[in-house]
């Protein structure tokens, strides 16, 4: 390296410390210039940048008497490459120049010059061109500019890397902010380490007062020990995530948080960060219940419309059998037997009326009573009581197996009425006679009374209704469909739960399991 003087090692090494410390092409171009100036006095220079990909130059710096013309064919590849040699051995790509060629000129009235390539692994990133106005360049010269093109190569490959990764990093960190969740990271001491938008706006706090935070911190205390239980699993389990619900305070609105909680690990297995997103549920629970008002304001108008049509078939009937005694009373013309038999059937469809009335009002308002601590056979024998009548008519034997110590906090009254619809399904489905089982015991903390009978059964597709209001497959008999319904109703009131098992042709179980508190 004898070759090169004091002043060109001190320059270059300006260089070399300047182009590490830009941060874009323009910077870096302007330091090459400075640089060239300094060791070149008196020569012509000019420094172009190009872009492969977009097939331009990008950037040009020049100081001397240009010829426009001769800028251009930088912009053509195949001239460049005519002009500059690129040099390959194996995998190595050399900026090395060797002139086919004359030199072509791009200043006036120059004696020589050299044009030095600036390419990083077989992609043309520029050409420096230095010309002197006077006598020769000496080949050191040639040497030192392929010198700074590599430098320069290196240089504008790092800047296009790190624009593009800015870029990249860029458009995932604007997914992040304006994803309509919240997103929060948190480091393995629970400290906030990035946030989003979302996160910002819920908690009105500006981003630098957020990160360094320990996430915590932004939780109320009622919630803060469900948030640390789940970090402390994330942390020693080896789990891919965990959903937890937070609900909290915000000023005078609440929120209710789905959070899910993801760990990002190191390769060792590390914990290192965990990944929080929070999806706000509290409109979405809003819309849901807003849902399901309207729900009930629909069954509601279906309720009205079934009990207007219920109603008025039998007071059309009555109005037709009252009109007809009326005519036969005016025209004198009747036989007392059809004027009673009319009036019996009134009479009847009044009944059907009653029932109908009765079952809409414990229908709709079974809550009237205390719950009251009774023996459970009583209530059974109460029931049955009701139904004595109808079984015996029906020719229906009776089977109880009850056990006697079972002592329930219930309203009694309603759940009578809930035996009595039972049973009377159960004879119902017995027109020909048949055995109808009653049984209640204990199984733990439940308590389980099973009404069986040996009737019909009911197909799978009518198991499905049986609890829907209205559903009914003995309208023609008078059944109006809200037996069951009340049942339901009333084992929901009493926190139970009813089962049926049915077969066709073999008969039907219901079973009524009932939470039992033994005090
Ligand atoms: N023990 C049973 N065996 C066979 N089918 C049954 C039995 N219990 C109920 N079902 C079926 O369930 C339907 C609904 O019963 P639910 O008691 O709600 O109404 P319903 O008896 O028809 O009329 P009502 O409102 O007068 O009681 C019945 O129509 C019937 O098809
Ligand atoms: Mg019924």
């Amino acid at each position: 390296m004898g070759q090169f003087d004091s002043r060109e090692i001190v320059s270059f090494e300006e260089f070399s410390k300047g182009i590490i410390s830009v941060y874009n092409e323009e910077q870096l171009i302007k330091i090459t210039a400075n640089t060239l100036k300094a060791i070149f006095g008196g020569y012509y220079y000019c420094i172009r940048l190009f872009s492969e990909r977009e097939k331009r130059i990008t950037l040009t710096l020049a100081e001397g008497p240009v010829i426009h013309s001769e800028l251009q064919p930088m912009r053509i590849k195949e001239n460049t490459a005519k002009k500059m040699q690129v040099y390959r051995s194996d995998d190595t790509y050399y900026g090395v120049v060797e002139y086919t060629e004359k030199y072509h000129h791009i200043f006036k009235d120059t004696t020589d010059g050299t044009g030095t390539p600036v390419v990083f692994k077989g992609e043309l990133l520029g050409l420096i061109n230095l010309e002197s106005p006077s006598g020769f360049l000496k080949p050191e010269d040639k040497l030192l500019m392929i010198l700074f093109a590599n430098q320069l190569a290196v240089s504008v490959n790092n800047i296009r890397l790190l624009n593009r990764t800015d870029v990249y990093r860029r458009f995932l960190y604007g997914i992040i902010d304006n994803a309509a969740v919240l997103i929060s990271v948190v480091d393995s001491d629970g400290k906030i380490v990035l946030i989003n938008k979302f996160f910002k706006d819920r908690v009105q706090m500006e981003f630098r007062d957020i990160i360094g935070q320990p996430v915590m911190g932004f939780f109320p205390a009622s919630q803060r020990l469900k948030l640390h239980r789940a970090f402390l699993r994330l942390k020693s389990e080896n789990l891919d995530h965990i959903n937890l619900n937070l609900m909290f305070k915000q000023g005078d609105r609440e929120f209710n948080m789905n959070m899910t909680l993801s760990p990002l690990k190191d390769e060792a297995g590390e914990l290192q960060h965990i990944v929080a997103i929070g999806m706000d549920m509290t409109e979405f629970l809003d819309l849901k219940s807003q849902y399901e008002d309207s729900r009930k304001l629909a069954t509601i108008g279906e309720f009205v419309s079934q009990i207007s049509h219920e109603l008025n078939n039998p007071i059309t009937s009555i109005k037709v059998y009252s009109e007809y005694i009326k005519k036969r009373l005016q025209s004198h013309t009747y036989a007392e037997s059809d004027i009673l038999e009319k009036v019996e059937r009134i009479e009847n469809t009044i009944d059907r009326i009653q029932y109908f009335v009765k079952s809409i009002v414990s229908y709709a308002k079974p809550f009237s009573e205390e719950r009251e601590r009774v023996k459970l056979a009583n209530i059974l024998n109460q029931a049955l009581y009701f139904c004595q009548y109808l079984i015996e008519k029906n020719n229906i034997e009776t089977v109880m197996t009850v056990d006697q110590s079972i002592f329930l906090m219930c309203y009694p009254n309603q759940l009578i009425q809930t035996i009595v619809n039972l049973i009377t399904n159960a004879i119902n489905a017995m027109p020909e006679g048949g055995s109808l089982t009653i049984g209640a015991k204990l199984e733990g903390e439940k308590v389980i009374v099973s009404i069986s009978d040996t009737g019909y059964g009911m197909s799978e597709e009518t198991r499905k209704k049986i609890f829907e209001p209205f559903f009914s497959t003995r309208k023609s008999e008078g059944g109006i469909g809200l037996g069951l319904t009340i049942v339901r109703n009333a084992v929901l009131a009493h926190n139970g739960n009813i089962e049926v098992e049915s077969e066709v042709g073999k008969g039907t179980t219901f079973r009524i399991i009932l939470p039992y508190e033994n005090d």
